[in-house]
């Protein structure tokens, strides 16, 4: 999906942007109470923290209004977390606000508080010159609907519509506020507030937290992850699962730790994430979390207990192996335990017991060990996994990761490792995903036969256009069926998916024409 990176044109692309309205609360009456200047000075502090929060997730700020600003997410460079970071945003945003709001109301004797507002969805994004050096910037129901939002959200809170909160679901901490009439829509919107971001999720736990439809199709897959788990038993064995955005790798390795009988193997799994290169060992932090048994949020003394006994019954006991644990979990090492060491050498300490640790553990019972997303490893991790597979050959262990073809881990000539490259689905089982999705299962032929050209084997894809076109109620679920207008639908289906999950060209003379009509 990256890949689409092209520039908004002259004339407009309509694409898929998640924007952010944020408005400082009663600015107006602050303004009428101690003057402009005074107003214009606080603003400036205010605007400062906020177009560094957005710029600092990618984002870009697009207008000033004076009290607030408009963010956008996806332009001019398609991203395809966009709605996650304007969340991470917006999140950092009140944090910071926060923090300092004691000193301003210490000042100014009022406390600042901001309203945002965020929605996702189709725009039509271009270039107005002259204006802000000609940058990109977008107009359509997307951003109007982000600027009723931040309206009606109370201060200090962050409000979601319904497209963004799908986008993000799984991944934050959220709840339904409620649904509520909003200008310009003819159905109320349901609408949610956002709390937090929850650590460590990826995309999968949306779906997951969505719930999953039935699994479709991947047999092969399925029978030779289970025949190399009977083989690991005896040995190391890599499995690379490998395959674009969407594919299902999560999905396999998910479906594959379902249908496996918990007993045949210690099950430990870690993830990699996007903004997680910078943070050494990051998949490795949950894997030993996973394996002494430790909860996120539990209290530093019960993790050191549970670490203590950990390494007791695997006879690696030792003040320095509990202080190298405990820093990895971001906790405070024992008083002296890591003396002598610098950061450099924590680091290869750290990486020369993880590896003894994970060889203890698989003398104890067969260890299968699930990674996820090794296109965003950091490199500690990936120099430790490297050492795992060159010299764990006797180990009974099985390690099964999910990748993207960008990326290449240094150990493939390995001959422990055996490759899983996830093909398309077929035609017919990407009408069976939709049909799954849809809750129904006499979709119609022809409706079939255009989403599974559009979807281009990729279950996500088939998801997505789905979803677009129940929210734009091109198809409409029926008491005896699906209920379509095939011509509507084929002219309002981008050219490609692709496009639909990122950005895409329309022709140029509707671009403008809809450029012209839309509001300021
Ligand atoms: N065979 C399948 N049958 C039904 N649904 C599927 C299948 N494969 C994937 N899906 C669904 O498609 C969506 C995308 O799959 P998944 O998250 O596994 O992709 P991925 O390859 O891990 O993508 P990414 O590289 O972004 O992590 C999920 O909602 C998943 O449940
Ligand atoms: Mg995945």
């Amino acid at each position: 999906m990256s890949s689409d990176n092209q520039g908004a044109g002259p004339e407009g692309d309509r694409r898929q942007v998640t924007v952010l309205f944020a408005d400082l609360v009663g600015f107006t009456a602050f303004s009428e109470r101690f003057g402009e200047e005074a107003a214009y000075k606080l603003m400036q502090r205010i605007a400062k923290l906020m177009r560094e929060a957005v710029q600092g997730h990618g984002g870009a700020v697009r207008s000033f209004t004076g009290d607030g600003i408009m963010a956008l997410f996806g332009v001019p460079q398609a991203l395809e977390d966009a709605p996650l970071r304007a969340c991470r945003a917006a999140l950092l945003m009140q944090e910071q606000l926060a923090a300092r709001a004691a000193e301003i109301e210490t000042i100014y004797g009022v406390r600042p508080q901001l309203r945002i507002g965020i929605n996702t969805g189709t725009a039509v994004v271009g270039r107005i010159d002259g204006e802000d050096g000609g940058g990109a910037t977008a107009l359509g129901d997307a951003i109007n609907l982000a600027a009723r939002l931040q309206a009606l959200a109370q201060p200090s809170t962050i409000v979601l519509s319904a497209a963004t909160h799908r986008l993000v679901e799984g991944m934050v901490e959220s709840h339904f506020v409620g649904t509520r009439e909003i200008k310009g829509k003819s159905e109320p919107q349901r609408i949610f507030q956002l709390n937090a971001l929850r650590k460590g999720a990826v995309r999968f736990d949306a779906a997951l937290s969505r719930g999953l439809t039935t699994y479709i199709g991947r047999d092969r897959e399925l029978e030779t992850l289970e025949r190399l788990l009977a083989e690991a038993r005896s040995g190391l064995r890599v499995i690379d699962v490998s395959g674009e955005p969407g594919i299902g790798k999560s999905r396999l390795v998910y479906e594959f730790y379902q249908r496996l009988a918990k007993t045949r193997a210690f099950a430990l799994s870690g993830s990699c994430a996007p903004d997680g290169q910078q943070t050494p060992f990051l998949p490795f932090i949950e894997v030993v979390r996973g394996s002494f048994r430790v909860a996120v949020g539990e209290a530093e003394a019960a993790v050191t207990s549970k670490l203590e006994d950990g390494l007791k019954v695997l006879g690696m006991a030792s003040s320095r192996n509990l202080g190298l644990l405990l820093n990895l979990l971001g906790l405070k090492p024992p008083e002296g335990s890591l003396v002598g060491l610098d950061g450099t050498l924590i680091g290869l300490k750290t990486r020369d017991l993880l590896q003894q640790l994970l060889a203890e553990r698989c003398s104890v019972s067969p260890v299968l060990m699930m990674l996820e997303d090794l296109h965003w490893i950091d490199s500690a991790s990936e120099e430790l996994l490297g050492k795992v597979i060159e010299t764990g050959e006797r180990l009974a262990l099985m390690i099964v990761y999910s990748r993207r073809p960008e990326y290449r881990p240094p150990w493939q000539e390995e001959h422990s490792l055996t490759p899983l490259a996830l093909e398309p689905l077929s035609g017919a089982e990407i009408t069976r995903v939709v049909e799954a999705h849809l809750g129904a299962d006499n979709f119609p032929e022809e409706l079939a036969r255009l989403v599974a050209e559009k979807a281009e084997g990729n279950a996500l894809f088939a998801e997505e256009i789905v979803s677009f076109l129940l929210e734009r109620s091109l198809i409409r679920r029926e008491a005896g069926g699906i209920d379509f207008d095939a011509a509507a639908l084929a002219s309002a289906l981008p050219a490609s998916v692709q496009s639909l999950l990122s950005a895409a060209s329309i022709d140029s003379r509707s671009a403008t024409e809809r450029f012209c009509k839309l509001p300021q």
